[in-house]
């Protein structure tokens, strides 16, 4: 087993240098936090920005601040301060990070910083590269190196990646306005697995990739070049045990072992008794929506004036991205909004607000969450939210009330918490004073389920369960890749071909012989493609079939004067030499009136899609609808069909993008099983790319040759990734012989 590289923007500390020396201060933010746990536990480097800028660095202080780095087990990517400025200051938080929070009106599209971007993400790529052992796993965190795994990929093709984004993935209508959409899609494509917080997230970025890039996905596979990326989601957690073990020490200490800062809280929880501490903690930023929350503090007491001098909101806001212009607009705004608070509401014997502009020591955040009887925590918008899962794991008497955001990725898993739309200012201050007046006993049976869920699922589990997709997706990876028609195997295959006394051919033909058109009728062959087929057929010893479930007219226009052997309406008809098409079936179509109707209904109502008659079938194609839509509408009409046709001989086929009713006793399997028992085969050999196909490798013999075109699952022996691949192999085939 090799190690874990851990790829972030930001590491476990962040380095200053003052006078010469260096200290290491703990980065704040969920990422940090979080795998600061998973890290201290395993054998892992962690790889990213030391806070410092090159220009800031003399020889003499380099290998100081290796040493210290490698004191957290960390490395450092070094930065300039033009990629900093570039980087982190523009693309990161003026673009991805604003539009990913569906703040459009913050979001900035500047080419420069776009270019500064690609230059850091390939540094922190060649970092990797760098130290990178080929059995070594690579997790890459967060927005700020979306185009890192795919630059890993290009340097080490076999290497296991992992991509995990801490922030919300946004819709496909927020994504799309993005000019370097599908530069990011692609850049995040070359992990193996992508993990987001909620499942939301998840649906989105399937949703961009299905209509950006038009890539297949099947439930959260996608299928991208020769591998398939899985997409999931791990709602991150805490360190549990840390949270609740320090909470309870705290509760153990004598009066001398106090901080300062407790022995503060301490001193005006005795002077009002029955007056409630509020709490809110967050970087400051736009997200978080402190703003809002303060206006609507003033607005709850205005509200409910009752409160005053018997509520004290302590806000704690940590200084984040200052060299924003955004960010220097909110710190000023709040500052503003407390002043003004303050001077509206407070008396002699209270002021409302506290309010903290500074990062705490880990201590005292815990005297801050044990403290608060209220955490009230309203982002507009954010990925998850630790702060409210640590407040609820320091609550070791089980007391204390959560209001959080509906808006929080976190919400998902703490439905026991008081959730609240962070823009009803109604709605906040009502739940303020139901969470003042909650019962004690409701607190403790509403914190007791959330404890619950948190110490199970807690940061540890969070990365286990990661890592644990991670090591099972190589291992899907490596079943196909074994499966693969690679050159060894193809070369056994051909030579099979040569020796063989009589051979059978079965070629499907769209989406293996010729690409899929939006209308099927302009998917006609072109030159190179007769020129293969007809060298195919005059091979000696071989029949060739083309096999398809297309109708009799438009493969007698194409193909009939080639006098190619062809098998139709997936086996209802077949023509051989040129011949006239005869029935290989007997089938009924007095069905078809009454699923007409249906598929007409269904054609009304989503557009883009048709109904294509063939003489013995029924098909709706959905290829030209809105990918989503058209899936949707797929699932809705195979029920219908399924409990219409339940006692007709009918079934329904899923092919590519199209659905096609037919009767049941008709198969590509049963057809190409008829030639097949004809004469007396050693080599057989069928290729096809979708469902339908299916029927041709279940039904033909173990020792036939069958072959997949594309990824999905299959009972085919082989697969080939392209229809590229596919006229390749056919035409080694006319070569060898
Ligand atoms: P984000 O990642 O957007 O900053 P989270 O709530 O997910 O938001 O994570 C914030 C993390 O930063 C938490 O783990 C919290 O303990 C830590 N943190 C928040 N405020 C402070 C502070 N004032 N001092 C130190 N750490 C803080
Ligand atoms: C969020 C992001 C992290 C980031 C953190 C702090 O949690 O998801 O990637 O590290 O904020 O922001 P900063 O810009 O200081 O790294």
């Amino acid at each position: 087993m090799g190690k874990t590289i851990i790829i972030s923007n930001r590491l476990p500390v962040q380095l200053e240098i003052s006078n010469g020396t260096i200290n290491a201060i703990p980065s704040v933010g969920g990422l940090a936090t979080g795998m600061k746990s998973v890290h201290s536990d395993g054998d892992s480097l962690w790889i990213g920005w030391s806070g410092l800028v090159e220009e800031d660095i003399s020889e003499e202080l380099e290998p100081k601040i290796d040493q210290a780095l490698a004191e957290h087990g960390s490395s450092k990517v070094q930065l300039t301060k033009e990629d900093i400025d570039g980087f982190y200051y523009g693309f990161s938080n003026r673009t991805i990070w604003p539009l990913f929070h569906y703040f459009m009106e913050y979001t900035e599209f500047e080419w420069d910083s776009w270019e500064s971007y690609q230059a850091v993400n390939q540094k922190f790529a060649d970092a990797i590269v760098e130290k990178a052992d080929p059995d070594d796993t690579i997790w890459v965190h967060d927005y700020q190196l979306m185009l890192v795994p795919q630059l890993v990929r290009e340097q080490l093709p076999d290497i296991s990646i992992g991509f995990f984004l801490h922030i919300p993935f946004p819709s496909y209508e927020i994504f799309r306005t993005l000019p370097w959409r599908k530069e990011i899609l692609e850049g995040l494509l070359g992990s193996d697995l992508i993990g987001f917080h909620t499942y939301d997230y998840e649906r989105h970025f399937l949703s961009s990739v299905r209509r950006l890039l038009g890539l297949e996905v099947s439930f959260n596979d996608i299928y991208y070049e020769d591998r398939m990326v899985e997409v999931d989601s791990f709602p991150m957690g805490i360190d549990y045990k840390k949270f609740s073990e320090t909470a309870a020490k705290h509760a153990n200490r004598k009066e001398e072992e106090l901080s300062e800062l407790q022995k503060r809280l301490n001193l005006h929880k005795n002077l009002s008794p029955d007056a409630k501490f509020l709490l809110s903690i967050d970087r400051l930023d736009y997200t978080k929506g402190i703003a809002k929350r303060l206006n609507a503090f003033e607005y709850f007491l205005n509200k409910y004036p009752q409160y005053k001098e018997k509520v004290r909101l302590i806000i704690l806001a940590v200084p984040s991205r200052s060299n924003v212009p955004q960010y220097q607009l909110l710190k000023r705004e709040v500052d503003e909004l407390v002043g003004r608070i303050n001077g509206e509401f407070a008396t002699v014997n209270w002021t409302p607000i506290w309010y903290f502009y500074r990062s705490m020591p880990f201590e005292n955040l815990i005297d801050l969450y044990t403290t608060c009887d209220i955490a009230w925590l309203t982002p507009i918008r954010d990925g998850m939210n630790l702060v409210a899962k640590e407040y609820i794991a320091t609550r070791t008497d089980r007391s204390g009330v959560l209001i959080l955001s509906e808006m929080a990725g976190s919400a998902n898993e703490m439905n026991e918490a008081l959730l609240i739309n962070p823009n009803n200012f109604e709605e906040i201050a009502d739940t303020l004073d139901r969470a003042i007046n909650m019962p004690l006993e409701e607190q403790k049976s509403r914190n007791a389920v959330l404890q619950k869920r948190l110490e199970r699922y807690n940061v540890e589990n969070w990365a286990k369960d990661f890592m644990g997709s991670l090591t099972e997706q190589g291992q899907k990876e490596k079943s196909y890749v074994a499966r693969r028609l690679s050159v060894d195997l193809m070369n056994i295959v051909l030579n099979d071909f040569q020796d063989a006394e009589r051979r059978l051919l079965f070629l499907d033909y769209d989406g293996t012989l010729a690409g899929f058109h939006n209308d099927p009728q302009k998917a006609g062959p072109d030159d190179e493609l007769y020129d293969l087929l007809d060298s195919l057929n005059a091979l000696p010893n071989t029949d060739l079939y083309l096999v398809s479930g297309r109708d009799k007219e438009t493969f007698s226009k194409w193909f009939q004067p080639k006098g190619y052997n062809m098998i139709v309406e997936h086996g209802v008809w077949i023509s051989r030499d040129g011949e006239d098409f005869k029935m290989l079936e007997n089938v009924k179509k007095d069905w078809m009136s009454k699923i007409r109707p249906v598929l007409e209904s269904f054609v009304d109502r989503t557009p883009g899609s048709f109904i294509e008659e063939k003489n013995y079938s029924l098909a709706w194609h959905y290829r030209k609808t809105d990918p989503d839509f058209g899936q949707k509408r797929a699932a809705e009409l195979n029920t219908v069909l399924r409990s219409l046709i339940a006692n007709d001989d009918l079934s329904v086929l899923n092919g590519n993008k199209v659905m096609e009713i037919k009767s049941s006793n008709v198969n590509k399997g049963r057809a190409t099983m008829r030639v097949f028992a004809e004469k007396e085969y050693d080599f057989v050999f069928a290729i096809g790319d979708d469902w339908t196909d299916e029927f041709m490798f279940q039904e033909l013999p173990p020792s036939a040759v069958t072959v997949k075109v594309g990824r999905q699952k299959t009972q085919a022996r082989y697969f080939l990734d392209s229809i590229k691949n596919v006229r390749g192999l056919l035409s080694r085939f006319v070569m060898n012989t």
